[in-house]
């Protein structure tokens, strides 16, 4: 079942173009681009350019058993039993993940799932009022965690995870504690997988070839959403019926979303000279997808001076911000809307008789048709009048099936993306160099 489709109606003229592919007619325009992207298609499918060894996120889907979705989940149903809050740790592609999925499903998560911990990032950063809030809120407070570190030997995670172990351990013995942390990181290397080992925690792995960015669908995704009480079935049931559709051989450029989408900003970043693509929402539970979205695109695209900058805003807040700019500054962008189709909660604007607030216009209709209106508007401003190209991915339906579809569209997306501007999708070289300094001027 689809449950999202790319509309191209609002992209100006490469959105015409990519509208004639999907006809099944491919513009002269576009010919370069399409080899590129098939080349990137081989690439992908048969490991044959720089990063191959981290190609083990394009079946991974198709390769999770229920056996292993089992044995997560029991796990999980034993730390949903004993903890109020739930410490999640972890940085980049350890944490952006999990709070994308968990975002956005949180409003229909509080009501339906009674009872599940409240999730408390840390690692994320090295704020110490943060992180003293944190320790002083679980003095109180049942609590597990785990801790996430592919490598196991990032700073802020690692200092997070001394600081709450010795916390945990203090507060219930060495001996509870153990049985309250979760590890998962790499299988045999790392800081962190020794001290695992030594501890006896339980451990779960992150693939060897599989980058941070494309791990949400690993243990470092599934068993935090586990915990938190999402349906992690269904999110790998959307993720294998995508990855099913879009490992072809063969690209269908008619129905090829990942193709189109990759092609669509490659015309526009090589050929129009755009320089930034902005993520948008008109809905906040789409916030942190933009945030796993950027690292994933800014980390897998920016390099050698090369890539689209991966920028985002929620609308309508936004819209009182950014929207000059984006309306009438400078024309570096290309903007990509997601939208949903469907609301599930009705609630409608009242009439009042004296219309002191002049509202009365709407009255009687729905917040979520006022809303789509707001979109409708703001994507023919910033089009029509603007010139900025504007792509919307109509979503038909929020919940962990549409998520799981969404995260390997935009991970396929990328990897053929970047593959097509010659750069290797799956390092990132420049991470280092803050550490570097860090690290010289800690004196480590
Ligand atoms: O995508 C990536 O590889 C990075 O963003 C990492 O996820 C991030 O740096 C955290 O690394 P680690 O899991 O090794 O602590």
């Amino acid at each position: 079942m689809e449950v999202f489709r790319l509309d191209f109606g609002f992209g100006l003229q490469a959105g015409k173009m990519l509208a004639e592919v999907v006809e099944g007619n491919f513009p002269e325009a576009l010919l370069p681009l399409k080899e590129k992207i098939e080349q990137a298609n081989k690439n992908l499918l048969e490991g044959t350019a720089p990063g191959s060894d981290f190609l083990g996120w394009v079946n991974l889907p198709a390769e999770i058993t229920d056996a292993s979705l089992q044995e997560i989940l029991a796990k999980a149903e034993e730390f949903r039993a004993k903890s109020q809050v739930f410490v999640c740790v972890g940085i980049g592609g350890s944490y952006l993940g999990t709070r994308a999925v968990l975002e956005a499903l949180k409003p229909q998560l509080s009501a339906a799932k009674k009872g599940s911990p409240t999730v408390i990032y840390a690692g994320h950063h090295l704020s110490e009022d943060y992180t003293h809030e944190l320790l002083e809120l679980l003095d109180n407070t049942d609590y597990t965690l785990c801790v996430i570190s592919k490598s196991g030997t990032t700073t802020e995670p690692a200092v997070a995870f001394r600081l709450l172990r010795a916390h945990m351990e203090k507060k219930y013995g060495k001996g509870e504690a153990r049985k309250r942390i979760v590890a998962i990181t790499d299988k045999a290397k790392g800081a962190l997988k020794t001290l695992a080992d030594e501890e006896g925690y339980t451990t779960y792995v992150v693939p060897d070839n599989v980058g941070g960015r494309y791990s949400v669908l690993t243990p470092v995704g599934l068993f935090p959403l586990a915990v938190a009480g999402v349906n992690i079935t269904d999110l790998v049931a959307g993720a294998k019926d995508k990855c099913r559709k879009l490992t072809s051989a063969q690209i269908d450029w008619t129905r090829h979303s990942g193709a189109q989408y990759a092609l669509y900003r490659q015309y526009l970043y090589s050929v129009e000279g755009k320089k930034v693509e902005l993520m948008v929402n008109f809905d906040p539970r789409f916030f942190y997808l933009s945030e796993w979205w950027k690292q994933l695109y800014g980390e897998s695209e920016g390099k050698q001076h090369k890539g689209l900058f991966p920028s985002s805003a929620g609308f309508t807040t936004d819209l009182h911000s950014l929207g000059q700019y984006i309306q009438d500054g400078e024309r570096l962008f290309l903007e990509t809307v997601l939208s949903l189709d469907n609301c599930d909660k009705h609630v409608e604007i009242p009439s009042d008789e004296s219309n002191l607030d002049g509202m009365n216009f709407v009255a009687g209709k729905r917040l979520s048709y006022v809303n789509a209106k707001a979109e409708e508007g703001t994507c023919l401003a910033h089009s029509e009048e603007g010139g900025v190209p504007v792509l919307r991915i109509q979503l038909s339906q929020l919940n962990e099936y549409a998520i799981g579809q969404l995260i390997y569209f935009f991970e396929y997306a990328c990897g053929l993306s970047g593959y097509a501007m010659d750069v290797n999708p799956f390092d990132q070289p420049g991470v280092e160099a803050y550490k570097k300094n860090m690290f010289r001027l800690l004196g480590k």
